[in-house]
């Protein structure tokens, strides 16, 4: 038993006096490329990370959901009544899950339910996507209910959706959901039809190094509502239904404000890139998919504008320093880099982004290798 599948079953035990009746898993994830895209009908590339939230849990006969946060030390108690969207709280996560399963027919009995998790907050590793991908596997078995796995994501996006109130694509919550080990999912986000496309990277020598900036931007949600609502003005100025649908990009960007142009040119420029990821990835062409990486993090950086200081000095300084490529994966305004590096050039990439921060004043990064692994899952 893994250590926070036993913290779990303990916090179980001392909350109720009795053993769960089950432990699901579910990852956070980093998006290999394709960022800002899924809102547009685009694709994206995620793989699932080994770090995950952990939910126990049994049911209860009174119809009420009791809530436990190992992490925080906080229990709350919900009744029917409670599940109000936009209620605030981390607990809004789990009571989310609950809401959008009753929004969708499906009856939800009451139920005890311990948390933790192991992935970092706020690092655009989906600490979020993963809860709701946890309780929704938890609750849809408690409640015997035959849901598929795309299903799953769905659902659990319109618990962060409508519930929390965060207006996100479905990258997230598929990725947390639907990935499996050592591939990557590639998803298109219009029909959502998916693939999984072999990663193996450690099998080609190479390893992906995630610098964590321990960067956290507090305009966040409000930069990402303002990303999203270009996007859908774009649209409409284009006259197409999402900007998945940009087929000639200048013919487009002489139709629309500079600002506005160049957000139009992230997504169809990115767009295109996650399928060229997914030929290298095919062809075992990794210096062409670091290539991408980094054109990537370029557009984000100029077109897209979702960067800052730190996460582009990691990206500078891990290429400078041997990686075949690096950018920042997840919403932005900070968070974390990935770096694909030559596994016996790890430690030096590692120890030049560190150096380079202490220079910079930035603080210490943390890092480590992501490992594609598995997504939502009953461990017991
Ligand atoms: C956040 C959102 C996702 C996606 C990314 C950017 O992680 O939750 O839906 O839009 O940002 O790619």
């Amino acid at each position: 038993m893994s250590v926070l599948t036993q913290q779990a079953t303990d916090a179980f035990r001392a909350l109720t006096g009795n053993d769960p009746e089950g432990i699901w898993a579910a990852p956070g994830r980093i998006n290999l490329i394709g960022e800002h895209t899924d809102y547009n009908d685009g694709f994206v590339l995620p793989f699932a990370l080994p770090q995950a939230a952990y939910v126990a849990a049994a049911p209860r006969t009174d119809g009420r959901w009791r809530f436990r946060s190992v992490d925080l030390d906080e229990t709350v108690e919900l009744g029917p009544d409670d599940l109000v969207p936009g209620s605030p709280g981390w607990q809004s996560y789990l009571a989310g899950v609950v809401w959008a399963l009753q929004q969708a027919g499906h009856t939800v009995a009451g139920a005890d339910v311990v948390l933790t998790s192991d992935v970092p907050l706020g690092a655009g590793l989906s600490s979020s996507a993963a809860i709701e991908c946890a309780a929704l596997a938890a609750f849809a078995d408690l409640n015997g209910l035959d849901i598929e796995p795309l299903e799953r994501a769905k659902l659990a996006r319109t618990a962060e959706n409508a519930y929390v109130g965060a207006p996100t694509g479905l990258l997230d919550q598929a990725a947390s959901t639907l990935c499996i080990e050592d591939h990557a999912l590639f998803l298109d986000c219009r029909d959502f039809a998916s693939r999984q496309v072999p990663l193996a990277v450690t099998g080609a020598g190479l390893e992906i190094l995630v610098v964590d900036t321990r960067t956290r931007h507090s305009h966040v949600d409000g930069e990402y509502a303002a990303r999203r609502a270009s996007c859908e003005e774009a649209s409409r100025i284009l006259g197409v239904p999402a900007l998945r649908d940009v087929t000639d990009l200048d013919a487009a960007l002489a139709r629309l404000p500079e600002l506005i142009g160049r957000r139009v040119r992230h997504i169809v420029t990115e767009n295109a890139r996650v399928l060229e990821a997914v030929a290298a990835l095919d062809a075992g062409d990794y210096p062409r998919l670091g290539e991408l990486m980094t054109a990537s993090h370029a557009s984000m950086r100029d077109d897209y504008e979702i960067t800052e200081t730190s996460v582009d000095l990691a990206v500078v300084t891990a290429c400078a320093a041997g990686a075949l490529g690096a950018r920042m994966t997840g919403g932005g305004f900070g968070g974390c880099v990935l770096a694909l590096v030559r596994a016996e050039q790890v430690e030096q990439v590692a120890a030049a982004v560190t150096a380079a921060f202490a220079e910079a004043s930035l603080g210490q990064p943390v890092t480590f290798l992501g490992r594609p692994s598995a997504g939502a899952r009953r461990l017991h």
